[in-house]
């Protein structure tokens, strides 16, 4: 198995680029299958999470021709396409549940095995099932209670839809159907994401008539056809926030290159509580950690646009040693603080109770061989690393290769002290 070695760094120095977003490109690559037309999309980050979404593509009958040296992906399915998505692939990647309307759409069928065998288990979907019923596709119960979407429709219309929640996935699953329904969706409570924004400035670009992108209420007038696009995917708001959070642990001064600072209001505020200086230049956005003492503050995450559960994971393992104690409460995912075992391993001396962890602050931490327990948890622990005492050995990084782009070598570029073991 594959593991980083990451030794105690100085402060990192440097300047970063940060890479297309992992999750606005999974459903622009999933929405190529709306049109038999060629879709080129650029600024597409070579993770292991984009070679399963274009094996899928794939396997569905689409041509792919991946040059992620170059970051970029066409894709075109002029012919018939397949209605079930392998297991294999589906297992390896929830975000394939993402290509449900366009299989509905092009041939009345979708048929999808949940990994985990449970349609209403940990990450349900229910939320993307209820859009597409409103729009007229029938789902079979019998088939759902073993964990497999069996959807069809011989046509869909539109429909106004309330979201419970405001999913990112339901969402886009939703957008991308009512594009090709008959009639008008409106979708309200929706997610707000800037990824939701970049999928539907894609699908207009291809002629759908999206309006509210990036507010609660989203207008979709359906059209009959979708055409042919090329498209450069935004900029990855996660990677970015990681590399924030690397240049205040570190005490260091990077400047990142295309981000956004406005896809990451309150990472910035909340890093500014901290004492992290954040200026935006024309070159990009300058990140210094080394001006002030690092201080405590309390976190909630929360649906875009407040505090990412993303980043929940890397601004933890900051807080680890800023000074008091603070708060995080995760809101979005029930389970999502397995990084605090890993942290603790570490010295953390973290305590979770429900939605809540409690973390001391100001702790003297020392390397440990971690495991990154998923994939923003993978980079938290690397970050860890950086200024604990002595090697942290870090495995199961196929996590973090699903979603960061050349983590080590754009790493070492800033000065820090990783090495990758391939075995
Ligand atoms: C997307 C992101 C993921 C991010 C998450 C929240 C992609 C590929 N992944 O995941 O990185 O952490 O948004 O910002 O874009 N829920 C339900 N019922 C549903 C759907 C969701 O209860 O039908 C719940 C989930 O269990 C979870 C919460 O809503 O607790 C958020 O899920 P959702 O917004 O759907 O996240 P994803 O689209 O899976």
């Amino acid at each position: 198995m594959a593991k980083f070695i990451v030794e105690k760094s100085g402060p990192l120095h440097g300047t970063v680029e940060i890479s297309g977003s992992k999750n606005a490109v999974l459903p622009i690559l999933a929405a190529t299958l709306l049109t038999e037309e060629r879709c080129i999309i650029k600024d597409v980050p070579g993770l292991r999470d984009v070679d399963v979404m274009c094996d899928l593509l794939t396997a569905l009958g689409a041509t792919v021709e991946k040059d992620l040296y170059n970051n970029r992906v066409e894709v075109e399915s002029p012919g018939e396409i397949h209605y079930e998505a392998p297991f294999d692939l589906v297992k390896k990647m929830r975000a394939s549940i993402l290509v449900l309307g366009a299989l509905l759409l092009r041939t009345g069928r979708a048929v999808i095995h949940l990994p985990g065998g449970c349609a209403i288990g940990e990450r349900p979907i229910e939320l993307h099932l209820k859009g597409l019923k409103a729009l007229g596709a029938t789902i079979d119960e019998e088939q759902l209670a073993k964990g497999i979407v069996d959807a069809k429709a011989d046509e869909l219309h539109g429909a106004t839809i309330y979201l419970d929640f405001p999913s990112v996935g339901a969402t886009e699953v939703i957008i991308m159907a009512a594009s090709l329904a008959k009639g008008t969706t409106v979708l309200e409570n929706a997610a707000q994401e800037p990824e939701i924004v970049d999928l539907a400035n894609y699908l207009n670009k291809m002629g759908a008539k999206i309006k509210g992108a990036g507010t609660d209420t989203i207008k979709i007038e359906g059209v009959e056809k979708l055409k042919s696009v090329s498209h450069h995917v935004i900029p990855d708001r996660i990677e970015a926030g990681t590399f924030m959070v690397c240049a205040a642990i570190t005490k260091g001064d990077i400047l990142i290159k295309n981000m956004v600072p406005s896809h990451l209001k309150a990472v910035i505020a909340k890093l500014r509580e901290c004492g992290v200086d954040i200026e935006t230049t024309e070159d990009g956005v300058r990140v210094r950690g080394n001006l002030n003492p690092l201080v405590s503050t309390d976190v909630k995450t929360l649906p875009y646009p407040g505090f990412p559960t993303d980043m929940q994971s890397p601004f933890m393992a900051l807080l680890t040693v800023a000074k008091g104690p603070s708060v995080v409460i995760e809101t979005v995912f029930e389970n999502r603080f397995m990084h605090v075992a890993e942290f603790n391993r570490m010295g953390a001396g973290i305590r979770t109770e429900g939605k809540c962890a409690i973390i001391p602050g100001d702790k003297q931490l020392k390397g440990a061989p971690v495991i990154a327990t998923d994939l923003r948890a993978g980079a938290a622990v690397v970050l860890i690393g950086l200024v604990a005492e002595g090697q942290t050995e870090v495995s199961q990084i196929y996590h973090i290769d699903r979603g960061y782009e050349k983590f080590v070598d754009k790493l070492k570029a800033l000065g820090a002290n990783i090495t990758r073991v391939d075995d």
